[in-house]
């Protein structure tokens, strides 16, 4: 059946301001890393992308290797798109991604000029599109001058195959470089994707004021560990789940007792603030207005709708934040 989007969709999504940029994304941005690939159901992706964006989320994030195997995520994208949102393109923003290992020989992973351009054409043709919204370099690479790397995601956004260029897993220091290189070649840095949850809080050392004192915007991804900060393994690790499937990144051994512990008195305390785990997981970083988006995965459709529900829900008092500092110790 052919889609026809929510005509209501706007209103229910809040959207903020991309650092100091004209853009503004969705307070929850949807990541095709995990369940969109060959391995996965095409269908399930296509329910899940059709009911994010008639939530209003605009921003769909992908990087060349997401699948397995890797490719075939922007590949299945870019059916969903033909298929679903062809007359869409405009209200939405697809970012991709280079930086990892994506194939054989010296050009292949990195962040030489010669990866990152070839790249970005690939997954343009998988993709079906002109242009990305944001093309990101996925990690710093110690090999490549910052310099060349930079220039590249400069060249991409002047030939008009992104619009905008962003960085991703860079440590505070690299990233205030690396903003200072785009700034000064004229093809100002957007957006930081940063992993970011109540269990992984590197960011607040140093690399969140680096974002806000540069007027970038920060986009936290696996706000939810992986599906641990939720009520997925509070019994174990169920059959299906991304820690029981041999191609999900979230192995078996990182699931310990101490964290489950924790998992277990975090889901209390959200159980008392009336939401699930994973509520209050996203509600937990939206309450710091330097993170311009949460990106979320999903496996289904009800976890979708689930996280959704994060956006209506309360504040956190001053205690509630002391108390989850606590539970996190
Ligand atoms: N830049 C980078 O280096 C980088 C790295 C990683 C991710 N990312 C981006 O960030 C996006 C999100 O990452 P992520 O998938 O790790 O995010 P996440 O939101 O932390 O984890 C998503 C997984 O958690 C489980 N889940 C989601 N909602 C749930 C709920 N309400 N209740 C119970 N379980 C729930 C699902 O796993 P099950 O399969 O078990 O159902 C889902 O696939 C990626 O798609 C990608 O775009 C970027």
């Amino acid at each position: 059946m052919s889609y026809i989007p929510d005509p209501d969709r706007y209103d229910q999504m809040r959207y903020n301001r991309c650092g100091n940029s004209g853009i503004l994304l969705p307070a929850l941005s949807l990541g095709l890393w995990h369940n969109f690939g060959d391995v996965d159901v095409f269908e399930n992706g296509r329910r899940i992308l059709r009911r994010a964006f008639d939530a209003g989320v605009t921003h769909f994030d992908l990087a060349n290797n997401y699948g397995p195997p890797p490719g075939s995520a922007e590949l299945s994208f870019g059916r969903m798109l033909a298929g679903d949102f062809r007359n869409l393109r405009h209200e939405m923003v697809i970012s991709t991604k280079a930086g990892y290992y994506m194939w054989p020989g010296p050009y292949g992973d990195g962040g030489s000029a010669k990866y990152l351009i070839s790249s970005l054409e690939q997954s343009l043709r998988r993709m079906g599109l002109d242009y990305v919204d944001i093309f990101y370099h996925h990690r710093p690479d110690p090999d490549t001058p910052l310099e060349e790397t930079m220039q590249a995601l400069d060249r991409l956004v002047r030939d008009g195959k992104a619009l905008y260029a962003g960085i991703s897993n860079y440590p505070a220091d690299q990233a205030d470089e690396a903003i200072g290189i785009l700034r000064e070649l004229g093809t100002p840095c957007l957006i930081h994707q940063a992993k970011y949850s109540m269990f992984e809080r590197r960011v607040e050392r140093g690399l969140l004021d680096v974002l806000e004192n540069q007027g970038v915007g920060c986009i936290a991804f696996s706000p939810l560990a992986q599906g641990l900060l939720s009520d997925r393994y509070l019994q174990g690790i169920p059959e299906g789940s991304r820690a029981a499937r041999s191609d999900g990144f979230l192995k078996p051994e990182q699931i310990t007792d101490e964290t489950i512990r924790k998992v277990h008195r975090l889901n209390e305390m959200a159980n008392q603030r009336g939401q699930s785990l994973a509520q209050m997981a996203i509600a937990w970083l939206l309450k710091d207005s330097r993170v311009t988006s949460v990106l979320i995965g999903a496996s289904s459709v009800t976890q979708l709708e689930q996280n959704l529900e994060a956006l209506n829900q309360g504040r956190f008092t001053a205690d509630e934040l002391d108390q989850i500092n606590r539970l996190l110790q």
